[in-house]
């Protein structure tokens, strides 16, 4: 293993009803608490209503900032940054999925900061201070809840980038899986495959003595593949949306990532296709990943045929370590497109036209991926496989 530090202060408060705790978490001298959200989901679902009485029947000054949209933007981070400025706010709650969040984040450090929020998005600038948050999750999918780490989207430029700090970090997040009863089954599917995705991003990395972590990644996923078919029958089930909204969790919490990096290419990829085309983060993975997968075989075939016979229990029996390998990414392209999820861009109505652009994107930083680097003939090959 790499040497590591662990650091996390993300109160997590999981559980049915606990929203009740929420005037309990708020920090000491807080008076003026915005709640940033989404497109309405909150509204129509009553968890607005709930938060906003529980707020104000504690003596606190409820603010709102709605429209937060999927693939949150600069604009609207920029929108909020000034809210917050103008009515002296003094603490952010987001309420909603990882795009509400991801604003939030951004948002926070933005209002106290007097430039664009593009600066700290790109890293130009460092955020030295920011407003203290919390969130209230809506949705299992990104993990955003217990993390620093933050997706905003520029759509003048087509540019789609993940940063972090630690001032980013959520003071507390509530999770009560009711509260994911009512997201749509597309976007439960999303959720899934997002989460999936983090634990892959995680599992395929260098430094290859990491059995504990192995383990506890192979264990999400199969909690999961195990799980979600069950929920997408029974969809206000509170244990399998439970089991769900723990995973979501513990996939991007730092907790499988101790002691090597990730590899994160195929996030990577997937950012440069929705700046490009604004389409679903986990719609994009589903596509993109297997495709990575399948590229990447060749770095180790033993670590695939790991994957293969763990996670999906794929016979080795009389096969090559490449068979097998290639089996368990089959089996895992299976699992996601019978769950519903997209399996080429053109189920986007994404063709080459925009290929080099989205290579383009994607090589922003240079050549990206700590299990295998890519290069642009890479990354433009795993998108031709995926049109
Ligand atoms: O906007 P509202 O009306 O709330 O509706 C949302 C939205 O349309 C809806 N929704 C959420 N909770 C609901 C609900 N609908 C009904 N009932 C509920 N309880 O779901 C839709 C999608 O929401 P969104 O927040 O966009 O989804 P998700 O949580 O998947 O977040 C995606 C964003 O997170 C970024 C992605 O790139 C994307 O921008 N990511 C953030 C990460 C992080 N911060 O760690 C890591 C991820 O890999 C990812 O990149
Ligand atoms: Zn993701």
């Amino acid at each position: 293993m790499d040497n590591f530090t662990f650091y996390n202060p993300t109160k997590l408060v999981f559980g049915r009803g606990q929203l009740e705790s929420l005037p309990s978490l708020m920090p000491e001298g807080v008076k003026r608490v915005l709640i940033v959200y989404g497109g309405g989901s909150i509204k129509r679902n009553g968890i607005f209503a709930n938060t906003e009485k529980k707020l104000t029947d504690n003596g606190y000054e409820v603010f709102e900032f709605g429209g937060v949209e999927p693939n949150p933007r600069i604009s609207t981070v920029n929108n909020g940054a000034d809210f917050c400025k103008e009515h002296n706010i003094d603490f952010l709650l987001a309420v909603g999925g990882g795009s509400v969040i991801d604003c939030t984040k951004t948002m926070a450090s933005a209002a106290k900061y007097d430039g664009d929020a593009w600066d700290l998005v790109t890293n130009k600038v460092k955020p030295e201070d920011a407003l203290p948050l919390g969130t209230i999750l809506t949705l299992a999918a990104t993990g955003s809840e217990m993390n620093a780490g933050a997706v905003i989207t520029n759509w003048e430029t087509n540019e789609k980038y993940g940063w972090g700090s630690p001032l980013s970090f959520p003071q507390f997040s509530i999770l009560d899986p009711v509260h994911t009863y009512s997201v749509p089954r597309k976007q439960t599917v999303y959720g899934i495959v997002d989460m999936m995705s983090h634990v892959f991003e995680q599992y395929f990395h260098q430094p290859m003595n990491s059995p504990v972590q192995d383990r506890m990644c192979e264990g999400v996923l199969r909690t999961v593949i195990e799980t979600a078919p069950k929920l997408l029958k029974n969809q206000e089930s509170y244990e399998y949306r439970e089991t769900i909204m723990y995973a979501g969790t513990i996939a991007l919490n730092g907790m499988l990532q101790m002691g090597y990096r990730g590899d994160w290419a195929s996030h990577n990829i997937e950012h440069a296709v929705s700046a490009v085309y604004d389409i679903s983060h986990a719609g994009g993975l589903a596509i993109l990943f297997p495709n990575w997968m399948k590229h990447n075989l060749q770095v180790n075939p033993g670590r695939f045929k790991q994957m293969a016979t763990r996670v999906f229990g794929v016979d080795p029996t009389g096969k090559t370590d490449d068979e097998v390998g290639l089996e368990g990414i089959e089996r895992l392209r299976q699992f996601w497109s019978a769950l519903g999820a997209p399996t080429r861009l053109a189920d986007y109505d994404i063709d080459d036209s925009k290929l080099d652009l989205m290579v383009d994107r994607a090589m922003k930083n240079g050549p990206f991926g700590n299990f295998n680097p890519l290069h642009d003939e890479d990354v433009k090959q795993i998108l031709t496989m995926s049109l």
